[in-house]
């Protein structure tokens, strides 16, 4: 963490006007002793996920003498540009967005530009406007790795204990590109023992566009697990493992897979499930040997990149040392600030979710 955020070295003299300038109006809303109000938007309210993050930007920013408005979007996307609109009028001196569609915000990304409001696009990527500042996320690629590297460990595919290993694949949302870099990942690392035979998807459905799931829906999953299970599991066929990009996906999965009887019969242990995100019910999960894995993504650390990167611009300052060619949204490369992520097994859960305090004892029914 503390090597990501060295990397925001500041670059005196280039000290950034227009950054600096964004939004009088805001600055004299929220009152003289306020640094100024930063607009801070999160997709929902419904994922533990985007209430951590957005608590921990809010916190930062207040902290340091700014006045914050958070908001979340509750997954529609009209609501999304309303708040994004009120935000700008309401003269905010930077925008943190975390999109539900990452090309939906074209006039709204416009219009901050117009505004002088830099734009710090949040975990997803902004994507199809020239109008994008930064980017802060982790590295969604090796993300992506980490969830097939899951498999590759879990289900032993180095030295497997039969041949094939049956397993379906899950992708994210389509319009979120995170989604993109999650199911690249995951491929590179697990489509070679596809090739090798060791791998079998039995429903012959591979491709992100056909495995996706809108929204992140979780029920959604399910009901393709469902179909899936029906469709191509029967006699000898025995469903082994899951890739799950999220883990209330792994969670419904799994749940889909007890209905017919994994876990609780003979022959059909529960097949291995890793995910994303380290959330409460996952770790409970992991902890009584349902879920295998999940990858923690530090919304801590997220945050506390964000809140140093805005502070910098709010003083003037340009943040150097970012990467400037992993992330073009279709009309710019982004500037990014990509942040490390850590797989959570059972092993150490003790260690990266318990002691490092990203969930309580108590949260987690100790
Ligand atoms: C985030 C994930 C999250 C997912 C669903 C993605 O953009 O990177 O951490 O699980 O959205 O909210």
């Amino acid at each position: 963490m503390k090597k990501m955020i060295s990397v925001l070295v500041i670059s005196a003299v280039a000290a950034s006007l227009a950054f600096a300038n964004g939004g009088s109006e805001g600055a004299a809303q929220s009152g003289a002793s306020s640094k100024g109000l930063i607009g801070v938007v999160m997709p929902t309210r419904s994922e533990e996920r985007w209430n951590k993050d957005g608590n921990a930007v809010r916190e930062g920013l207040e902290k340091l003498g700014y006045t914050v408005s958070l908001q979340f979007s509750d997954d529609d996307i009209p609501t999304q540009l309303n708040q994004i609109d009120n935000m700008i009028t309401n003269g905010v001196k930077a925008l943190i967005i975390a999109s539900i569609d990452g090309s939906s915000l074209g006039t709204q990304l416009a219009n901050a530009r117009a505004a002088k409001i830099p734009v710090i696009s949040y975990d997803r990527l902004l994507m199809q406007s020239p109008n994008v500042d930064y980017y802060v996320s982790f590295d969604n690629y090796k993300v992506g790795r980490q969830m097939g590297q899951i498999l590759v460990n879990g289900l032993n595919l180095n030295s497997p204990a039969k041949r094939p290993i049956n397993v379906e694949l899950f992708a994210g949302s389509p319009d979120d590109n995170n989604s993109v870099g999650f199911y690249q990942g995951a491929m590179d690392v697990l489509k070679p023992y596809m090739d090798s035979g060791v791998l079998a998807v039995p429903s012959g459905q591979i491709e992100r566009t056909v495995i996706g799931t809108l929204r992140w829906d979780a029920a959604e999953a399910q009901k393709r697990m469902e179909n899936l299970l029906s469709r191509y599991y029967s006699g000898d066929v025995v469903l082994d493992g899951i890739l799950s990009p999220y883990d209330p996906i792994s969670l419904s999965c799994l749940e889909a897979c007890k209905a017919v009887g994994y876990g609780s019969t003979a022959g059909k242990p529960l097949p291995l499930v890793g995910g994303q995100d380290c959330i409460v019910a996952s770790v409970k999960s992991i902890m009584s040997g349902e879920q295998y894995a999940t990858v923690l993504k530090d919304t801590r650390s997220l945050g506390a990149a964000t809140v140093e990167l805005v502070d910098k611009l709010m003083n003037g300052q340009t943040p150097t040392g970012l990467d400037t060619t992993s992330y073009p949204n279709g009309a710019i490369t982004v500037p990014s600030l990509l942040l490390d992520s850590v797989i959570v097994t059972k092993d150490n859960v003790q260690k990266d979710v318990i002691n490092s305090g990203y969930h309580t004892r108590a949260e987690l029914g100790l």
